[in-house]
């Protein structure tokens, strides 16, 4: 990775991935894309370029105009803005997707992409979910997810493009909102820690999901993009996850640093539906052995680090 275009700059992930990587590779070889501009430090600290990511032409003319020799394909929606528009949600997930994957076809570049938990469905195993297992997703973002895997699969062993990817679970973060995810809840609970003290969910307590802290997500794609090429047998589709809690345990942490901090329900039907189709936990031995994957935050260190930075933000 030296000189590496970033569609979906400016949402939850590239929001924070483009400035790391600017540290790491030099500001002007992380270009960064998005389909508007907007004032945040990602659009403002480095090459920026205005990309629909639905139109390969412009896609492969920036990747060109810089010469770039990665590409991270991060645009896309998540799973209950998917689930209110599943057409519009294909049209965009998988037509960028293979967008993404063509102009890494076309400038001979390593290719990113992130899957999802959401892969998963009802007839997978819930606990430790393994590596390699049953993927029938009941989700419009679920089988973009199955799918994209299974495209960029392809596109290795079809064309030779070195296509690598992690299932993310949730990632919790006080940079960018996710926006649009059945996640999101965890995400929510901290800005309501902070400004009022307590929260609203919107997930049912007793259930379980994948969570991790953004630090860390962005270590992972870095490391797997590093990682050995020959080593990688899962190269599109490593589990990796952090921890796993339920609404009452996350408000139990919190209320470790936020005295009488309060919880209560509202469960949205749509958004637990999703929730309860996805495992309560997932297995991520394969990303261990096979690039070395490792994380520092688990939920009672991310939400003192959550709480002081969103106590600074806000
Ligand atoms: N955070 C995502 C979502 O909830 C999971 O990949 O849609």
């Amino acid at each position: 990775m030296k000189r590496i275009l970033i569609t979906g700059a400016l949402g939850q992930i590239g929001s924070e991935l483009t400035l790391k990587l600017r540290d790491i590779y030099g500001t002007d070889n992380v270009i960064a894309t998005d389909i508007k501009k907007n004032n945040s430090e990602a659009a403002q600290s480095g090459p920026f370029e205005t990309v629909d990511v639905t139109d390969l032409n412009k896609m492969v003319e920036i990747a060109k105009k810089y010469n770039v020799d990665t590409v991270m394909h991060l645009a896309a929606l998540l799973s209950a803005t998917a689930e209110a528009k599943p057409v519009f949600a294909w049209n965009l997930n998988m037509g960028g997707l293979m967008n993404g994957l063509e102009t890494a076809r076309e400038l001979n570049a390593q290719f990113f992409t992130p899957s999802s938990i959401g892969a998963f469905g009802p007839s997978t195993p819930k606990d430790q979910t393994p590596q390699d297992t049953i993927m029938r997703p009941t989700t419009m973002y679920g089988v973009n997810k199955v799918a994209g895997e299974l495209l960029a699969d392809y596109y290795f062993h079809k064309f030779g493009v070195d296509t690598r990817g992690l299932r993310f679970p949730g990632l919790i973060s006080y940079v960018a909102m996710p926006g649009g995810g059945t996640t999101d809840y965890a995400v929510e609970i901290y800005y309501e820690a902070v400004k009022n003290g307590k929260y609203t969910s919107y997930i049912d307590k007793g259930t379980y999901m994948d969570m991790m802290y953004m630090p860390d997500a962005l270590n992972a794609i870095v490391d797997l993009m590093e990682a050995d090429s020959a080593k990688l047998q899962h190269r599109n589709s490593f589990n990796v996850t952090a921890m796993s809690f339920d609404p009452e345990e996350i408000a139990a942490s919190i209320a470790k640093y936020v005295p009488g901090f309060e919880i209560s329900y509202d469960v949205d039907p749509a958004r637990q539906k999703i929730a309860d189709s996805w495992p309560n936990s997932i297995d991520a031995r394969a990303a261990k052995e096979e690039w070395g994957f490792k994380f520092e935050y688990d939920l009672d260190r991310m939400t003192k680090d959550m709480l002081e930075k969103l106590r600074q933000k806000l």
